[in-house]
């Protein structure tokens, strides 16, 4: 019997099969009930005493190797069972992780439906720039001191072309191409030669606004303002404005909000003053329109300028600028409720 034992151990240690009925054939032969451990169980009854022992100790090892030897081939077939050239075209598809919106997309998002419900449209312009757009058109005089506000990139090669330093040059473009009225948003990135820190970066983005109509007044411009004010920051927000100066507008204004943290009542974020700032505005220099081929006898208009990083910062306290462009996806996962 011990031969007979040691034959089947032989068998079984090289027992191969590539199918699941191969295989379910084989558990059959060795392992149900009347296959070749259990017949042998039997006989196990016959064995002179003295044997016993050593008899059941190896058909157990038959016993053991023959289930090993099953389960080892049923593992190998379901893994290569039902792969077509390597893929596993049966396999559940694992959770994909989903992204999350910018927040700069989200509150960009969020100026432009508060402005579209207002029916201004959106409009766009090329980043790379020739001056005329970004500079000329919109009253900076050739030697204009204003030109120095802001450290623009040029283009080495031709000196004309810089990158966008803000997206006022939209309104040029707009003018160029449609008449009056004029109601547009126009969103997008500008760049400025900055160096960059918490609060300072060499590129961002801005909203500017433009209204250009007959009998365009400062209070339009100021109804606008609060209303935007009051529905981008909760009803409570108050507004003011301070006179400033732009080349393309006359009046110019500073709008500030009442701060929204404190409620104005002060504290170290308004630095005190219960006021912070949020965009440049005033009313359309005639000198704009005119350059522009629209009539100043006839047209008058607002426009107005916003960072969009400014504004995101002071609706969800981002203290520092660089967090917008780092793609960091533990910041960026923080706006997930924010959708
Ligand atoms: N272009 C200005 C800037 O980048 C912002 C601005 C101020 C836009 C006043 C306007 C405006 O339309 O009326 O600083």
């Amino acid at each position: 019997m011990i031969a007979k034992i040691e034959q089947l151990l032989k068998e079984v240690e090289s027992l191969k099969a590539s199918t699941t009925e191969e295989i379910e054939a084989l558990r059959i032969k060795y392992l149900s009930k009347k296959g070749e451990v259990s017949q042998l169980m039997k006989e196990l009854r016959d064995v002179p005493n003295e044997l016993k022992k050593e008899v059941g100790m190896k058909l157990n090892e038959l016993k053991d190797m023959a289930q090993e030897k099953i389960a080892i081939l049923k593992a190998q077939n379901e893994t290569s069972d039902s792969s077509a050239d390597g893929l596993d075209l049966t396999r559940t598809s694992y959770p994909i992780a989903l992204g999350t919106r910018h927040p700069i997309t989200l509150v960009k998002n969020e100026i432009i439906e508060i402005f579209s419900n207002l029916g201004f449209s959106i409009a766009e312009g090329p980043e790379i720039e020739d001056d005329w757009h970004v500079f000329s058109a919109l009253n900076f005089a050739a030697d204009h001191p204003a030109r120095d506000m802001q450290d623009t990139f040029f283009i080495e090669s031709k000196p004309d072309i810089v990158l966008r330093t803000h997206t006022s040059s939209v309104q040029t473009r707009v003018m160029d191409n449609s008449k009056p009225p004029i109601r547009i948003i126009c969103p997008g990135r500008v760049y400025r030669n900055e160096a960059i820190s918490y609060r300072a970066h060499c590129f961002f983005h801005q909203l500017e606004a433009l209204y250009i109509d007959k009998d365009v007044s400062f209070a339009d411009l100021k109804q606008v303002l609060l209303h935007f004010a009051q529905q981008m920051f909760g009803e409570d927000t108050k507004i003011r404005l301070r006179p400033s100066y732009f080349p393309f507008t006359e009046p110019s204004a500073e709008m500030d909000i009442s701060c929204n943290i404190c409620g104005g009542k002060g504290c170290p974020f308004c630095k005190n003053t219960g006021w912070v700032e949020i965009l440049g505005c005033g009313m359309v220099d005639p000198n704009v329109l005119e350059s522009n081929g629209i009539d100043s006898n006839v047209y008058s208009g607002y426009a107005l300028g916003m960072g969009i990083e400014r504004i995101t910062n002071l609706k969800y306290q981002v203290s520092d600028l660089r967090l917008f462009s780092e793609n960091d996806t533990r910041f960026l996962k923080e706006f997930e409720s924010a959708h």
